[in-house]
């Protein structure tokens, strides 16, 4: 997996783009197999999490080629999976998992998916509930609620689901497996978490409509079954949560300035850039786009003076990801970060709450763990340190940015998982240092 050495750096500048959103492309080559003709996507990530995926589709018949720099998808319709000959495999990534387990579920062949060792012990009760009560033969290792999953074909039935967590990966496994239930299904979630599922169904002609309840403020996503997807072009948007690691380095070096072209800025993805605002960052959006109802624009960010802010509320679920270089962000402001509602961090690639802790602490920020966030006393100067990342790809990119801005020398053990996202974060840092 590699380790890297890292040293302070003088400044940043340039222009670049990040690569393309990892949500948006994973349900790219989803619908792409499920829906009728070619589906282009350009500016595809070809990240780890992104390949298994695809490996996952080609494995139930589905061929996908990249011809001129972008991935074409020949889909072959709702009903033109075939069965694979054998366990598909989601590797490390979470979407996958969880959004195939919708779709495989609405299949008239037997399934199994498994991962590795960190995904086989996430918890899938969170769609293995939703999709029994649609009628799903779904079962977890042993009975457990983890994976490796076996699914049964079975006729679902469509439900009026209250999801007790914000999750795009529950709410987009109940909506995909709803495409193939015989009435409509909804689910309501707590928050409004990223909505990219819901876009690109209804720009591929799914009948989708979200609405929200003027009482509690609770969002619901509404599907109705599907006889028919239709192919399209897509050009996914960069990821912010790969430029999150960038804008953050740019904030916190001095005399930096960075310019970071088509980022997708989807209000239900761009946390990150209200709280860095709220901090104090200095970050203009200005030639803003949109393409298949996904946002992006080009952003300017300039080493700024953060303050400390409240992470909390409807905001956690449109950061969720960021949490990790926000804490980083939290360790350099003044004053003291409260993060709280995020106990979700506890169930990702690693439990990001322990992660976090250990590796600001070992560069000698003031930080708390609570149950469902921490507590950052920032303005502490920080040092160069050795760095566990666990293997989590959002680790070693915070911690990377960290030791930027920290005094001496930093080891990024395991760096090597920056894969799973963002396979040339390193490349794309080392171009922008201006020496
Ligand atoms: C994702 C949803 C989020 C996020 C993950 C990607 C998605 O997970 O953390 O990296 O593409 O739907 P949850 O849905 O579990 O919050």
């Amino acid at each position: 997996m590699g380790t890297r050495t890292i040293y302070p750096v003088k400044r940043l500048r340039g222009e670049l783009e990040v690569p393309g959103d990892k949500s948006i492309s994973h349900r790219a080559v989803m619908l792409g197999s499920i829906a009728s003709g070619t589906t282009e996507i350009a500016h595809f990530l070809k990240s780890a999490d992104c390949l298994s995926t695809i490996d996952c589709f080609r494995r139930m018949g589905i061929s996908i080629e990249e011809r001129h720099g972008r991935m074409l998808v020949h889909g072959k319709g709702l009903h033109g999976l075939t069965a694979p000959g054998g366990a598909l495999s989601a590797g490390n990534s979470g979407t996958t998992a969880r959004l195939l387990s919708g779709i495989l579920a609405g299949q008239h062949f037997s399934s199994t998916l498994s991962g590795d060792a960190s995904l086989n012990s996430r918890p899938m009760d969170r769609i293995i509930t939703p999709l029994r009560l649609m009628g799903a033969e779904i079962t977890g290792i042993n009975g457990t609620p983890y994976a490796p999953l076996s699914m049964e074909p079975e006729q679902l039935h469509g439900i009026t689901y209250l999801s007790p967590v914000a999750s795009a990966q529950v709410k987009s496994a109940v909506l995909l497996a709803g495409l193939y239930a015989d009435s409509e299904t909804s689910v309501t979630e707590p928050a409004l978490s990223r909505n990219h599922t819901e876009l690109m169904l209804d720009s591929f002609g799914a009948d989708i409509f979200t609405a929200k309840c003027s009482a509690d403020g609770s969002i619901t996503a509404c599907v109705k079954p599907c006889q028919n997807l239709h192919a399209r072009k897509i050009c996914v948007p960069g990821d912010i949560s790969s430029a999150a690691y960038l804008i953050a380095a740019g904030l916190l070096i001095r005399d930096s300035e960075l310019l970071i072209k088509r980022v997708g800025v989807n209000p239900t993805r761009s946390g990150f850039l209200r709280v860095c605002r709220a901090m104090g960052a200095d970050i203009t959006l200005f030639n803003q786009a949109s393409d298949g109802g996904e946002v992006y624009a080009d952003l300017l960010v300039r080493t700024s003076r953060l303050k400390a802010a409240a992470i909390e509320g409807p905001v956690i679920p449109s950061l969720i990801d960021e949490l990790p270089v926000l804490a980083v962000l939290a360790a350099y402001a003044e004053g003291t970060t409260v993060i709280r509602d995020a106990a979700e961090l506890k169930v990702k690639e690693s439990n990001r709450i322990d992660t976090v802790t250990a590796n600001l602490r070992a560069m000698g920020a003031d930080v708390t763990p609570t149950e469902d966030g921490m507590i950052i006393k920032g303005g502490r100067p920080l040092t160069g340190a050795q760095i566990h990342t666990c293997l989590d790809h959002r680790i070693a990119m915070a911690f990377t940015i960290a030791a930027l801005a920290a005094s001496g020398e930093t080891t990024i053990h395991d760096s090597g998982c920056v894969d799973i996202s963002y396979p040339a974060f390193f490349t794309d840092l080392e171009n922008i240092i201006s020496h």
